[in-house]
């Protein structure tokens, strides 16, 4: 992971890559990649809108070049949070993208007072409950049902007293 930088938000995740708050002139590139990853449960241009729209919503985008790789959203009503989505193209996985996507959402949530956050992963998707676990989230329950075809492992990541990070591990 690079150097966030406070004045333009800008944070240079290494190999090419910078992540930036995402705009609406990034959807058709987010939806192309909506499309390819999540086929089955694919978000319309209107939710991310809507997202978009919302002060408590937080949405980056990973760059390389002028071409968007990758995604990722928060939600943010301290002293919750949830991780809303998050999307790396397929051709860049394995290179840190995914990290530094979820590097910043967490670190955004820590700034602004989230103790925990939560989100929802496909139980057919171990990658990324894998990288979720690295990131000190545990799983706290099933959601039956939630996605088209597969259940949803719900995860939580709780901040220790005094560290909005936990990437330690839980209390
Ligand atoms: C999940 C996803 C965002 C991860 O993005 P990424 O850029 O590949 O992630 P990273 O390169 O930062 O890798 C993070 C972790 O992912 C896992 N991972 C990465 N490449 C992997 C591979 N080839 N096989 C298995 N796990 C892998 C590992 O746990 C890795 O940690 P490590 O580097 O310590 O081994 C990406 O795979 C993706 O977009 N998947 C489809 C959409 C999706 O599932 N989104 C999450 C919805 S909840």
């Amino acid at each position: 992971m690079g150097e966030v930088s406070d004045t333009t938000g800008v944070t240079d995740a290494g190999g090419g890559v910078r992540l930036r708050p995402m705009t609406v002139e990034d959807l058709p590139a987010a939806l192309d990649l909506e499309q390819a990853l999540f086929p089955e449960d694919a978000w319309t241009e209107g939710m991310f809108r809507d997202e978009l729209s919302h002060p408590s919503r937080h949405y980056v985008v990973a760059e390389s070049g002028d071409r968007v790789v990758g995604y990722a959203g928060l939600r943010s009503v301290p002293p919750e949070g949830d991780v809303q989505t998050m999307a790396v193209a397929r051709p860049l996985w394995g290179r840190g993208i995914g990290r530094a996507l979820l590097t910043v959402l967490l670190d955004r949530a820590e700034r602004e007072g989230v103790t925990h956050v939560f989100l929802e992963v496909r139980d057919d998707n171990p990658r990324a409950q894998k990288l979720y676990a690295d990131f000190g989230f545990i799983r706290i329950g099933v959601r039956r049902g939630y996605y088209n075809g597969a259940d949803a492992i719900v995860m939580r990541r709780t901040a220790r007293p005094g560290q909005g990070s936990g990437e330690e591990g839980n209390p």
